[in-house]
């Protein structure tokens, strides 16, 4: 009697111990899509993002490259599947004055990066390297346009020269400069951060400089016209939104842009590497706060754009910490740990819910600085969790949002709680794919979710975790963290579950 009242309690405590991660997921599919143009990446001249991260020269001896652009890098962001960049900057792009690279790279001016380190930039690395670039990606250039320090002449003059088929003045400087045909970008940026380094303009005189400088742009549009992005709100600025949603007319914007890092503290980031459990616990706070950011500036939009013309782009987001020590703070350069993989994996399922609105997204940034996916050192290349959590994620890329809503446990860090569990699915070609991420450092996480709206009968997925939070690939152990098959999840009737170790991010396939 007293044994199997035992054995009952056990059973209690089981269910209650490991069932509380419940969700509902009706597999049919929905009518929303998740636009793969949310996971793009940025590409400012800053730190060695650009020199030593994509760009080696012309001349290199030793790392293999393609007009100087290497080759591994390369390789590694078409696996990616990167649908878009984003170039010059960030601050960077409101200094750039773009005829200074194009042309002989002999004759192009050397100048300063004001905002990185003070280096000297010698603009080997312009207009044509960065669009070339881009096709041998087989990614979307997106132009971060100067309208702090440039004229409206000089934007559309880059417009026209790298958009225009015809004979003008900007097209025959092209076409001497070797690139017979136009690029025809689509993606451009209209100042960056205007309410800081882009100008420190308050709402209300930027929106009338974005009407100035849009009107004149779209003259040169390319096929299927231009898709101009207004330079958004910082955070929970949501005056800024405000105004821009406003005063700007939704036939003249196609985007209003928004940045929020994960930052612990402006002034106390904290370490990247061998950071405390409670610095970690801010740090996801800060990154799951992108669902209240996203939900009331898209409230905002809501208001004067029922239709949702105007697009939430999320262009600049990741985990920002103190750089590596013994390192240039200039250069922004931080290694990237589980942590960052927890953020790219939150922030993900954050962006597939509000899909509808969020349509185009720029993790900050691609190589070498901030939240990077790829880590160089001389000839040496690597690549962070943060990679594979967004190359596991993109089977996402424009598929069909199946709605998931996880009642989680919580994560519990002296006293405060964060739910341990989010996830989002969706659906392409007849498969459905569910990511899954366990923020918990120390418990693991069953996660059951009820399946309606069709027979699924088999499961598979890759599996991303770590011993701890803090582990990281270095260049001595550049694989110490890759995705790994996936045993943990069953699938019996129409009832799924999911056993989640500490820290990992799981992506599901069901047929
Ligand atoms: O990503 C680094 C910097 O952060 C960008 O240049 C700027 O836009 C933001 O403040």
């Amino acid at each position: 009697m007293k044994k199997s009242l035992l054995s009952l309690a056990g059973l209690f405590f089981c269910a209650f111990a490991f069932a509380q991660n419940t969700a509902d997921l009706n597999v049919q599919g929905g009518d929303l899509k998740i636009n793969k143009h949310i996971y793009g990446h940025f590409a400012e001249h800053l730190g060695r993002n650009i020199y030593g991260g994509f760009y080696v020269g012309e001349d290199n001896t030793t790392i293999p490259h393609t007009n100087g652009v290497r080759n591994d890098v390369v390789e590694a962001l078409k696996t990616l599947k990167v649908p878009n960049l984003r170039w010059p900057g960030g601050c960077f792009a409101d200094t750039y004055q773009w005829k200074d690279g194009i042309g002989p790279k002999e004759d192009r001016p050397t100048i300063v990066n004001t905002w990185w380190g003070g280096v000297t930039e010698d603009n080997s690395f312009g207009t044509h390297d960065f669009l070339n670039m881009c096709e041998l990606i087989g990614t979307e250039p997106y132009l971060a346009g100067n309208i702090g320090s440039g004229t409206v002449q000089d934007l559309m003059d880059w417009v026209q020269y790298v958009n225009f088929e015809g004979e003008s003045p900007m097209s025959k400087l092209r076409r001497e400069n070797g690139r017979e045909k136009p690029w025809n970008v689509k993606f451009w940026g209209v100042g960056n951060e205007a309410w800081g380094c882009g100008g420190n303009m308050t709402p209300d005189y930027y929106a009338n400089e974005y009407r100035k400088y849009a009107t004149f742009m779209a003259g040169w549009t390319n096929e299927g016209g231009l898709y101009r992005i207004a330079s958004g709100a910082n955070s929970a600025d949501y005056n800024w939104t405000e105004t821009l949603m406003k005063n700007i007319p939704a036939n003249m914007v196609s985007g209003i842009a928004l940045h929020h890092y994960s930052v612990i503290d402006w002034g106390a980031k904290g370490p990247a590497r061998g950071f405390t459990e409670e610095q970690y616990f801010t740090t996801m706070q800060q990154a799951l706060f992108m669902d209240e950011l996203v939900t009331k500036h898209s409230a905002i939009m809501d208001k004067y754009d029922p239709e949702k013309r105007v697009a939430l782009v999320v262009d600049e987001w990741g985990g920002w910490y103190e750089s590596e020590p013994g390192t240039n703070p200039g250069f922004l350069y931080q290694q990237n740990t589980m942590r960052d993989a927890m953020i790219a994996g939150t922030t993900l399922n954050i962006f597939h819910k509000h899909c509808e609105r969020v349509r185009m997204a720029n993790l900050a940034q691609t190589i070498n600085v901030l939240q990077a996916v790829i880590l160089t050192d001389g000839e040496k290349m690597l690549l962070t969790p943060t990679y594979h959590v967004m190359e596991m994620y993109n089977v996402h890329q424009d598929a069909t949002l199946l709605p998931l809503e996880i009642k989680s446990n919580e994560y519990t860090v002296g006293g405060n709680t964060l739910p341990a569990v989010s996830g989002s699915a969706s659906k392409k070609d007849g498969v459905t794919h569910i990511s899954l991420v366990n923020i918990d450092t120390k418990k693991s996480q069953e996660v059951t979710i009820n399946l309606a709206g069709g027979k699924l009968k088999n499961v598979t997925g890759r599996i991303l975790t770590s011993k701890n939070v803090t582990d990281y690939n270095s260049f001595e152990k550049p694989e110490l963290i890759t995705p790994a098959n996936f045993k943990g999840a069953k699938l019996k009737g129409n009832t799924l579950t999911v056993k989640l170790p500490p820290v990992s991010v799981v992506v599901l396939e069901l047929k």
